[in-house]
C-alpha cells in the first residue's frame, strides 16, 4: 500500500497553521510575565535579536528539511544519513519530547477551556483578590476537574488532527487564527483607552540595560526557541506538506514577524491592564489566571471582557497542541503501517495517558513525595526538562544535521526553490553551521552548570 502524502491545498493554509503552531500560550501567556521578570524592554529587544538571528535561521533550516524529504522527523534523519540509527535517535527523541510538551501544554490549555466557562459564570462577581486567587487554587488541586478539561481539550484536539492536514489542520487553523488576531485586535484597542497604556509602552520599548544578567540574556534565547517551536521536529513535519514552489525563506520569516508581533501586542495588552490597577509586572505564571480576573471584575463588560480573552488563550493554545499531536501522528504514519485515525487515537490515549500526572500535580495524589525528591512538582519537571534541555538540545542537532552531517549542496538548493532571494542561502547556512550550534551551545553549557556564563558580566 503505497502512502498519501498529504500537501497544503495553499499557502494561506500553511501560513495560518504554521503560525498556529508558533503562536500559542508561550507568546500570550509566557512572554509578558517573562518580560516582566526581566525587567521589560532590554529583554524585549533580545528576545527580538534572538528570534532573528538564531530563532529564524534554525526555523527555516527545519523547514528546508522537511520539504527536501517529504517525510517527517524520524525518517528524514534516518534516510538522510544513510540509515544511521543515531541520527534516527534524534528523531525518537523529537517525539517523545512532543509526546510530553503535549502532555503538559495540554493541561494549562485544559484550564483556559475551564476559565472560559467560569467567565461566562463570571465567577469573580462578589469576590476580592484573595478569593480570586483561591478559585485557581481550587482548579489546580482538583484532581477530577483538571482530569475532565485535560481530557475534554485532548478530544477537541483529537477531533482535528483526525481529518488530517487539509480538512482538520489546515481548515480549523484558517478558521482559530483569524478569531484569535480578531479577539487580541479588540483587546489591545480597549488597553489603548487605559490611563496605564503609556507606562507599558516604556516598559515594554524602553531598554534598561543594568537590568539584564546572564540568566536573562539566556531566557530570552529559550523564549525565542520555544516560540518558534524549533528543535522538535515540528517545523519538519510541516516543512513536508509544503510545495517546491512555495519560498521557504520569505514564508519562514513572515511566521516569525507574525509571532513577535503577538508577543508585543499581547504584552501591550497586558501590562495596561496591570498598570492601570498598579499590579507589579512581574507577577509570575499566575499573571493570567490570578491576575487579570481581579481586574476584570472591576471593568464594563467583564463577561465578554473575560470570556473573549480566555478564549484567546484557548484558540491559541488548541493551533499550538494541533502541531504537536500532528508531529507524533505523522512520525507513526512513517513509521508503521496503519490509518490516520488509529495512529491519532493511539497518539491520543498516550498523551492521556502520560499527562495524568501533570493533571494531578496540584492535588499530589499520585506522586505525593515527586516534589521532595526531584525539587519540582511532576507538571514543572516535565516543563522544565522538555523547555530547558530537550528543545535546545533537539535544536542544536539539527543545526548539526543541517550544518554538517548532510551534502551542504541539499539545503543550499532547496532554499533557493520557489525564491527569488537564493543570494540569502550562503549567509543562511553560515549562521546555521556556525553561529546557531555556538549560541545554542553556550545554553546548553550553561544549564549544565560547567561554566557561568554570568561571571563573563560581572566584574
Ligand atoms: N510555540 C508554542 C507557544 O509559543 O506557545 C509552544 C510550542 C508549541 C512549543 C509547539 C513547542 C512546540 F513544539
Amino acid at each position: 500500500m503505497s502512502k498519501i502524502h498529504e500537501h497544503w491545498t495553499s499557502r494561506l493554509g500553511f501560513i495560518m497553521a504554521t503560525a498556529g503552531s508558533a503562536i500559542g500560550l508561550g507568546s500570550l501567556w509566557r512572554f509578558p510575565y517573562v518580560a516582566g521578570e526581566n525587567g521589560g524592554g532590554a529583554f524585549v529587544l533580545l528576545y527580538l535579536f534572538f528570534t532573528f538571528i538564531i530563532g529564524l535561521p534554525v526555523f527555516i533550516g527545519e523547514l528546508v528539511l522537511g520539504r527536501y524529504s517529504q517525510k517527517s522527523a524520524l525518517l528524514t534523519y534516518y534516510e538522510l544519513s544513510n540509515n544511521s540509527p543515531n541520527w534516527k535517535g534524534l528523531g525518537w527523541l523529537n517525539v517523545f519530547s512532543c509526546l510530553l510538551i503535549l502532555s503538559y501544554y495540554s493541561v494549562v490549555a485544559g484550564w483556559c477551556l475551564s476559565y472560559v466557562v467560569m467567565s461566562l459564570n463570571k465567577f469573580y462577581v462578589g469576590l476580592d483578590a484573595e478569593a480570586i486567587k483561591q478559585v485557581f487554587n481550587t482548579l489546580y488541586t482538583s484532581p477530577g476537574i483538571n482530569l475532565f478539561w485535560f481530557g475534554l481539550f485532548l478530544l477537541i484536539n483529537m477531533g482535528i488532527v483526525f481529518s488530517g492536514v487539509r480538512k482538520g489542520i489546515e481548515h480549523w487553523s484558517k478558521i482559530l487564527m483569524p478569531a484569535l488576531f480578531v479577539s487580541l485586535m479588540a483587546l489591545f484597542c480597549y488597553a489603548l483607552t487605559l490611563p496605564g497604556f503609556s507606562k507599558a509602552v516604556a516598559f515594554t520599548f524602553v531598554p534598561d540595560f543594568t537590568k539584564l544578567n546572564a540568566s536573562s540574556v539566556l531566557n530570552a534565547l529559550g523564549m525565542a526557541f520555544f516560540s518558534l517551536s524549533v528543535g522538535l521536529g515540528i517545523i519538519v513535519t510541516y516543512g513536508s506538506y509544503m510545495n517546491k514552489k512555495d519560498n521557504i525563506p520569505y514564508n519562514g520569516t513572515l511566521i516569525a514577524f507574525m509571532t513577535v508581533l503577538v508577543s508585543l501586542i499581547s504584552a501591550l495588552t497586558i501590562f495596561p491592564i496591570v498598570f492601570s490597577f498598579g499590579f507589579p509586572p512581574e507577577a509570575g505564571p499566575g499573571l493570567v489566571f490570578q491576575t487579570l480576573p481581579v481586574l476584570f471584575a472591576k471593568l464594563p463588560a467583564s463577561i465578554l471582557l473575560s470570556t473573549l480573552f480566555f478564549s484567546l488563550l484557548f484558540f491559541a493554545a488548541l493551533t499550538s497542541t494541533i502541531s504537536l499531536l500532528e508531529t507524533i501522528v505523522a512520525n507513526m504514519l512513517d513509521l508503521f503501517e496503519m490509518k490516520r485515525e488509529t495512529a491519532t487515537i493511539i497518539a491520543t490515549i498516550l498523551t492521556f495517558v502520560v499527562g495524568i500526572p501533570s493533571a494531578l500535580s496540584g492535588s499530589d495524589i499520585l506522586f505525593p513525595t515527586w516534589k521532595a525528591i526531584y525539587g519540582k512538582n511532576f507538571f514543572d519537571t516535565v516543563n522544565y526538562l522538555t523547555a530547558s534541555w530537550f528543545m535546545p538540545f533537539g535544536g542544536l542537532l539539527v543545526t548539526l544535521f543541517l550544518g554538517w552531517r548532510l551534502n551542504k549542496e541539499i539545503p543550499l538548493q532547496e532554499f533557493g526553490l520557489g525564491t527569488k532571494t537564493q543570494y540569502l542561502a550562503k549567509p543562511w547556512f553560515f549562521m546555521l553551521r556556525w553561529v546557531v550550534p555556538v549560541a545554542v551551545g553556550i545554553i546548553i553549557i550553561q544549564e549544565t552548570g560547567l561554566f557561568n556564563f554570568a561571571h563573563l558580566f560581572k566584574k
